[in-house]
């Protein structure tokens, strides 16, 4: 069965990883079927009611798309073609009798010129035309038509709510401090984790856990370090805000308190250089000792991410770590990032 994934168009390539991500840590059998501007299609095995329930746990992990979609079918983005898919689908997997429905199309960028308002009428009549009711305010199915370099048109099975993580912005918490990363971009590097519900998750340079409060969320059980005590103040004020029970300590990054091999997962933001907040002889010895403490501290087969502005890779690779992945992701002018996604074989 299709299912296709609509993107936010925050960057090119971390939308499409996270789902990828995400469809591994829930266990679905697929493959990708098509990947267009801002919408992912992914052909997934199982059973509607096993797959259903996998896309809902799913759409409350990812934070770089919007909807997830059943599909019904793929076309050419014209009015006419779209109007004929919509009159020969066959809708009974998507409502059933006494249900209602509305049509939203999402235009996505340049790809087409077709009046979305218009085109959601017109699909909503052969809909009607099939013996359903339609209700703008409190429909129980929305159908959606993503109109990107095709149109893909299908029943929304699960949403992701994009407004509790702005809820969870760093001014919004109960202590803030500036340099944090924003929840969604937390949440993503979470996923690319694969922390999954139980897992042991650390954080090394944790701040004022930023990224401890997203993994917390999805059920980890969270351990965060960093040099200040005055920052580890803040942590605790964040996560006792969001998580219930986590572990935080004062210490250096570069002497973990921790045994060998007893973390799943590693998410963390490192300090770049700039900043007065670095406790080491130099950034070179931050970096050569942390990689190797990172690399100690986690089970094989298990996932490390890390975000860095300058290339870092030379000492994952000196501590042990497999480049999985590597992302870009322009801040501003002068300010790119670069998120590593590393395995411990
Ligand atoms: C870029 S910030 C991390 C921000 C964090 N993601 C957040 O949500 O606030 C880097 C952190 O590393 C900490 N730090 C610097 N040197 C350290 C060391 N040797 N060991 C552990 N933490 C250190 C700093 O105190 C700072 O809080």
């Amino acid at each position: 069965m299709l299912y296709a994934f609509e993107l936010s168009g925050e960057h090119e390539e971390l939308p499409r990883a996270e789902v990828l991500a995400c469809l591994d840590i829930v266990g679905a059998v697929y493959s990708e079927h098509v990947f267009f501007d801002q919408c992912l299609v992914v052909d997934i095995d199982g059973s509607d009611e096993i797959i259903d329930k996998k896309m809902e746990l799913m759409a409350e992990r990812l934070s770089f798309s919007h909807h997830i979609v059943k599909v019904m079918g793929i076309c050419d983005s014209d009015v006419d073609t779209i109007i004929e898919m919509a009159e020969n689908s066959n809708i009974d997997d998507h409502i059933v009798a006494g249900e209602t429905y509305v049509v939203r199309a999402k235009r996505i960028k340049h790809h087409t010129r077709i009046h979305g308002a218009n085109l959601e009428g017109r699909v909503g009549g052969s809909i009607y035309r099939k013996g359903y009711s339609a209700d703008m305010k409190n429909p129980d199915v929305e159908f959606r038509l993503i109109l990107t370099e095709r149109c893909v048109f299908g029943s929304i099975v699960a949403s992701v709510d994009r407004s509790a993580y702005e809820a969870r912005s760093p001014q919004k918490k109960p202590f803030f401090y500036p340099g944090v990363l924003m929840p969604r971009m937390a949440r993503a590097l979470v996923n690319f984790s694969k922390a999954g519900e139980g897992d042991v998750f650390f954080d090394p340079f944790c701040g004022t856990a930023g990224i401890l409060v997203e993994a917390g969320l999805i059920g980890a059980d969270v351990i965060g370090l960093d040099v200040q005590e005055k920052i580890i103040g803040g942590a605790q004020m964040n996560l006792e805000a969001f998580v219930p029970e986590y572990s935080l300590f004062v210490g250096d990054a570069c002497r973990v308190p921790l045994v060998d091999g007893c973390v799943d997962a590693i998410v963390t933001d490192p300090p770049y250089g700039r900043s007065a907040a670095i406790k080491a002889e130099s950034l070179h010895h931050l970096y050569a000792h942390s990689f190797a403490e990172m690399y100690r501290v986690l089970k094989s087969g298990r996932m490390a991410v890390v975000v860095s502005e300058q290339p870092v890779d030379g000492f994952a690779c000196d501590a042990g770590f497999v480049v999985v992945e590597t992302y870009l992701q322009k801040v501003h002018k002068s300010l790119t990032r670069i998120i590593l996604v590393l395995f411990k074989e």
